[in-house]
């Protein structure tokens, strides 16, 4: 599964979009090495997704702990669990090879993570950042179904 951009996904503060767009090429990046198998580029390539995701993890904390929202701690709670099973990956693949990240089906759950993630936990900061709450994941759903 790759995962397109939209706009669904921004949340109006310029940089934290641009951030997520290169997450999302980073993370179709890796999908594409994990589908070819090629080991040593999945490494790399895993490091730079966490990368990526680290620092807009960071500014959008950042944003929510300045406004004062109350939703920081438990889109944190998000992050964090993402960065730990990205580590976790990551010596799952040193450990047994692109296999574990196969039979984790990291391809089509990373995508989906940010999709879900953008869709739920991102209605607050996209109020903060004016483009008020992103539609809901059915909404979403139903719009992109092909009759
Ligand atoms: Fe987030």
């Amino acid at each position: 599964m790759r995962i397109q951009w939209h706009s669904g996904h921004a949340v109006g503060f310029p940089s934290i979009d641009s951030q997520q767009q290169e997450l999302v090429r980073r993370v179709n990046k890796l999908g594409d090495a994990i589908r070819a198998g090629r080991v040593e580029e999945v490494a790399a390539r895993l490091d730079l997704v966490r990368g990526a995701a680290a620092v807009q993890f960071a500014e959008e904390e950042a944003r929510l702990r300045a406004a004062g929202d109350r939703s920081l701690v438990r889109h944190r709670h998000e992050h964090l669990r993402l960065i730990e099973d990205l580590d976790a990956l990551a010596d799952a693949l040193a450990a047994r090879g692109v296999d574990a990240l196969r039979e984790a089906r990291v391809a089509s759950w990373l995508p989906a993570w940010i999709d879900v993630h953008a869709a739920r936990t991102h209605r607050e900061l996209a109020a903060l950042g004016g483009r008020g709450p992103a539609p809901s994941l059915p909404a979403r759903v139903a719009a992109q179904r092909v009759p």
